[in-house]
């Protein structure tokens, strides 16, 4: 949420900030701006809208200097306007100081209050300008003792970085809450909430830790704790090359990485699968033999797309490895008080590892003594480091605001794991052996469902006029209902709801009219009666129904094909890998029926792809 980009070296800032925040520019897009320094000059640009929007006007009216910061803003306090777009200035002449920020300051009008009462005049309804305005008060030729200064004064979160013309050749940054590296470069060193920012410029990062404040010059940069000292940093490699966060000739970031999704479950399986032993190994995961037999239970906890791989995890776990599992939503996990058992362990299930919900439910079970568990696929994020052990995806940047690759590799990896609690338990040889054989074969069946693409292109084309639209499975098809969803919803604005399938009948059937399409999850497997009788119901009320059903599968050839009105064919998987390739039609039917409906398929209206406020 929010994009930070800062460089400082001997080459023009203007260029490696715009291109650091286009790739930054998925994470928030309403408006965007930056600072850049000659001498005693400060030089900012901002404007209301996308990147595009500045860099047209940055066209007319370059800013010089190889020094500067940058922002790609998700409004939180005040609307999106060329004034509440960072960065924030305050002060005057070579006293001035420009300040970006994502997060959220919590007091921030109690101090806004305090400075107006000494005359000082705001500009925006933000809540950062009144960062910007403190430092400004507080600054005497150093800017970072002023910065120090004001950090102490502020309660909820920052990533921010701060330049000043009295100080022309530093950046200095600071994080808690929010997070930001350092890119180191050769005589050059750049800022940015995200490593992918800096892809093509530099793979070597600093990560920064709460409550750390860093100094970047051109020739040297220096981290220092909150006590004032400075903190031995350790540079990482960041290994994320151009072509994996460029569009690889698709035409929006989503529909590439939905394309992608036959390599990234392959990645995520790479070296995990021990035929030998029939189980699955994660390297991270430190869990000792003991703590993996003492686990008694499992809390899963998310939001949004990983919320819902989350409960296909809490099926998965309860049948392979027989364990308790709930699944929570992080918002409501981490101020819940539920009495939870020793012997818990919490996984939490992220793709960016930044979601602020999601951490803050990592942080608190970890502060009761719980082990606490990470699936994440951006590796250095904050929860990624702050777990006690956990499974990387490595499905490469997922760009794309909705979630799909993620999505079928949190899947993937859960089932891993199933497999592994399973086999410490009591799943046999022959069944973890078994389980091994089908989760190979995945990669090809996930290749064979994207065949899909030119008839639900054509199914959307019928319906992508609808104004509500129903999803409705039942078991491992429930969760791929809600995610199938929430796609839709995300990207062409369309009502959608999922449901199981059977609940249908205490409300959503009273939606149903000849308008209003349900997509019904109907592969082979132990609830397809069932299912198929709910699908029935839907018929008999007149509403359109598409099913998604087994290749090969003679019920689906006849009973489905005669019932419903279209019928896209998955390949026949086992049950437990069905969300896998049922998820495909239902990604691609939310992309197609979103482009005809003129929407913008990557950074869909008010969202952003981490949301790193509460
Ligand atoms: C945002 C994104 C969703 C994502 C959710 C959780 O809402 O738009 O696509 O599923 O956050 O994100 P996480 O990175 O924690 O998986």
């Amino acid at each position: 949420m929010c994009g930070i980009v800062g460089y400082v070296g001997p080459r023009e800032a203007e260029p490696i900030l715009v291109d650091g925040l286009r790739r930054l520019e998925y994470r928030g897009y309403d408006s965007a701006g930056l600072a850049t320094l000659t001498g005693d000059r400060l030089h900012l640009r901002k404007r209301a809208g996308r990147v595009g929007e500045l860099t047209s006007f940055l066209q007319e009216q370059p800013a010089p200097g190889c020094v500067g910061i940058s922002h790609t803003r998700w409004a939180t306090h005040g609307a999106a306007t060329d004034t509440n777009a960072h960065p924030h200035v305050a002060g005057t002449g070579a006293n001035q100081v420009a300040v970006v920020h994502n997060g959220v300051i919590e007091n921030y009008s109690g101090l806004k209050r305090q400075l107006e009462a000494e005359g000082i005049v705001f500009h925006s309804q933000t809540d950062t300008e009144v960062v910007a305005q403190l430092i400004a008060y507080h600054m005497d030729g150093d800017l970072l003792a002023a910065v120090r200064k004001v950090l102490k004064l502020l309660k909820g979160t920052y990533g921010l970085a701060a330049v000043s013309p009295q100080n022309p050749d530093q950046i200095v940054g600071a994080r808690l809450g929010s997070p930001l590296v350092v890119g180191v470069g050769e005589g050059e060193h750049f800022l940015a909430s995200d490593p992918s920012a800096l892809i093509g410029y530099t793979q070597k990062v600093v990560y920064l830790q709460d409550r750390e404040l860093c100094v970047l010059t051109g020739e040297d940069f220096h981290v220092y704790d909150d006590a004032e000292a400075r903190v031995t940093t350790n540079v990482q490699n960041f290994d994320w090359d151009v072509g994996d966060s460029d569009k690889g000739g698709f035409p929006h970031h989503m529909l590439k990485e939905i394309f992608e999704q036959p390599e990234t479950v392959a990645a995520a399986m790479r070296g995990r699968l021990d035929e030998s032993d029939q189980t699955a190994h994660f390297g991270g995961l430190n869990l000792d033999p003991q703590q993996l037999r003492q686990a008694e239970r499992v809390i899963l906890t998310a939001c949004g797309t990983s919320y819902h791989a989350g409960i296909v995890g809490e099926y998965l776990f309860e049948e392979f490895a027989r364990m308790p599992v709930e699944v929570e939503y992080a918002s409501e996990f981490r101020y819940r008080n539920p009495p939870i058992d020793r012997n818990t362990i919490v996984i939490a299930i992220t793709q960016s590892g930044e979601t602020a919900d999601t951490l803050a439910a990592l942080r608190e079970s970890k502060r009761k003594g719980h082990r606490a568990l990470a699936i994440c696929n951006v590796v250095g994020s904050t929860i990624a480091r702050e777990a006690d052990g956990g499974v990387y995806l490595h499905a490469g940047p997922e760009v794309g605001v909705a979630s799909t690759k993620a999505f079928t590799s949190q899947v993937t990896v859960l089932a891993m794991l199933a497999l592994f609690f399973g086999r410490a338990r009591h799943l046999s040889s022959l069944q973890g052996g078994r389980m091994i054989e089908e989760l190979q074969a995945l990669p090809d069946a996930v290749a064979r469902a994207l065949r899909c693409n030119d008839d639900v292109r054509r199914i959307a084309e019928k319906y992508h006029t609808a104004t509500t639209m129903l999803f409705m499975g039942r078991q491992y098809m429930y969760p791929v209902a809600l995610e199938g969803a929430l796609k839709l919803k995300e990207i062409s604005y369309i009502h959608a709801e999922g449901y199981p399938a059977a609940e249908m009948k205490h409300g959503p059937i009273a939606l149903v009219d000849t308008d209003t399409p349900s997509i019904f999850l109907t592969p082979r497997g132990s609830v397809f009666d069932k299912v198929m009788s709910n699908l029935e119901e839907v018929k008999a009320r007149g509403g359109p129904v598409i099913a998604i059903a087994s290749e090969g599968d003679p019920r689906a050839a006849d009973y489905v094909s005669s019932r419903a009105d279209e019928v896209v064919f998955v390949p026949d998987v086992p049950e437990y890998l069905q969300p896998l390739v049922t998820a495909i039609p239902l990604q691609l039917f939310a992309y197609h029926t979103a482009l005809l409906r003129g929407c913008d398929v990557d950074k869909p209206r008010n969202l952003a792809k981490s949301v790193t406020v509460e």
